[in-house]
């Protein structure tokens, strides 16, 4: 199969775009959070070939997207204020809503669960898309499974060039890392990933949070949780990725201290040169978190190769948009932290 790779300047684009997904096609479509692989997320078939081309578990469900927030009401029941609240709030926008699903959405799309994960993306030609199709487009992130997610439209042609019908090229997303989700179907809501909505601004409109735990530790392969995704190692690259805490300078120290000439190291701007022939990789400002959440899954992609054998990172801290990078990178790490302050 020839992967059509159509340019958002384009006119006839989401034209074109929509057209695939009618005939039950795969388009890779451009959001402000990471490349989604989009199907009609109607139809067993197509949404059957999502899985087929990301090699992803048949127990993972997908996020359906809609082009305005009142049509969840055609997908989900028993919708709480809540959801209509952060809808006003944060849509179009990286914030993914679990909330019950109506029959019409087929089991393919929700792995089988009774609820479905419904997000209104804030880039007007995917939302055009969705809209001339006539149909909500299921899309986890375009990445092969267990890779790290697609930010750019080249992403997406290295892991799936011949296999999927097109992709729309959008240039790269501004976010970076995936959408926020929110469980609505419990009494109290629940976090089951950080992304570009914080914490803390989704306290501000539901006053209650609970963070899951999976958000914050290592799930095992067959633990029950509650976004079946969480629990796989996510976002890896081929080597051992170690994350190193603690000052600028300890942390320096200790990386020169232990690194070999096959490691990495993964850090921010403003330290690259503590790092002189070390092969640093910077993904963008401490200063500036949302430059560390767009660069950091490409930077992962780059350290992907056999032959490296072990990056030593730098993680930013605090809470915002950082508490997102932090569960990336530590996701990557599979949890693997060194605080430089105590170690030798
Ligand atoms: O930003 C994003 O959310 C991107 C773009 C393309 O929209 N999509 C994305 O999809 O990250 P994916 O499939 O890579 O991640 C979706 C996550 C998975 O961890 C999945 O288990 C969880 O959402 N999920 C989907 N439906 C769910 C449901 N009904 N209940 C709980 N978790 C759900
Ligand atoms: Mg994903």
């Amino acid at each position: 199969m020839k992967t059509l790779v159509l340019s958002a300047n384009h006119r006839d684009t989401a034209a074109i775009a929509a057209q695939i997904i009618r005939s039950s096609g795969l388009v890779a479509i451009p959001t402000e959070t990471v490349y989604g692989l989009g199907a009609n997320g109607l139809s067993d078939s197509a949404v059957a070939k999502i899985f087929i081309a990301k090699g992803r578990p048949q127990d993972n469900p997908l996020i359906l997207h809609v082009a305005d927030a009142g049509d969840i009401e055609k997908f989900c029941h028993s919708i709480p204020s809540a959801a209509y609240k952060l809808a006003e709030a944060f849509w179009p926008g990286p914030l993914t809503m679990v909330l019950p699903a109506r029959d019409s959405v087929p089991k393919c799309t929700t792995a089988g669960l009774s609820t479905v994960a419904v997000r209104c993306p804030d880039n007007a030609l995917t939302r055009e898309i969705i809209r001339l199709s006539g149909v909500p487009i299921a899309a986890p992130s375009a990445n092969i499974s267990g890779k790290p997610s697609t930010t750019t439209a080249q992403h997406v042609l290295h892991d799936h060039d011949g296999k999927i019908d097109a992709i729309v090229d959008g240039g790269p997303c501004r976010v970076g890392v995936e959408s926020t989700i929110v469980d609505l179907t419990e009494e109290r809501p629940r976090l089951l990933r950080p992304g570009g909505i914080t914490p803390e601004q989704l306290r501000e409109i539901l006053g209650d949070l609970v963070v899951d735990k999976a958000v914050t530790s290592q799930i095992s392969k067959d633990e029950v949780v509650k976004a079946p995704g969480m629990k796989y190692r996510h976002y890896a690259p081929q080597s051992e990725i170690i994350i190193i805490s603690g000052s600028r300078e300890k942390a320096a120290a200790y990386i020169r201290r232990h690194i070999s000439p096959e490691d990495r190291v993964l850090c921010f701007e403003e330290e690259l040169a503590l790092y002189e022939n070390c092969r640093p990789l910077a993904y963008g400002r401490e200063s500036q978190v949302d430059t560390l959440s767009a660069g950091l899954f490409a930077a992962l992609r780059e350290l992907d190769d056999p032959s490296v054998s072990r990056v030593y990172a730098r993680c930013p801290e605090g809470g915002g948009v950082a508490y997102a990078v932090q569960n990336r990178l530590k996701k990557a790490a599979a949890f693997h932290i060194v605080d430089a302050e105590v170690a030798l």
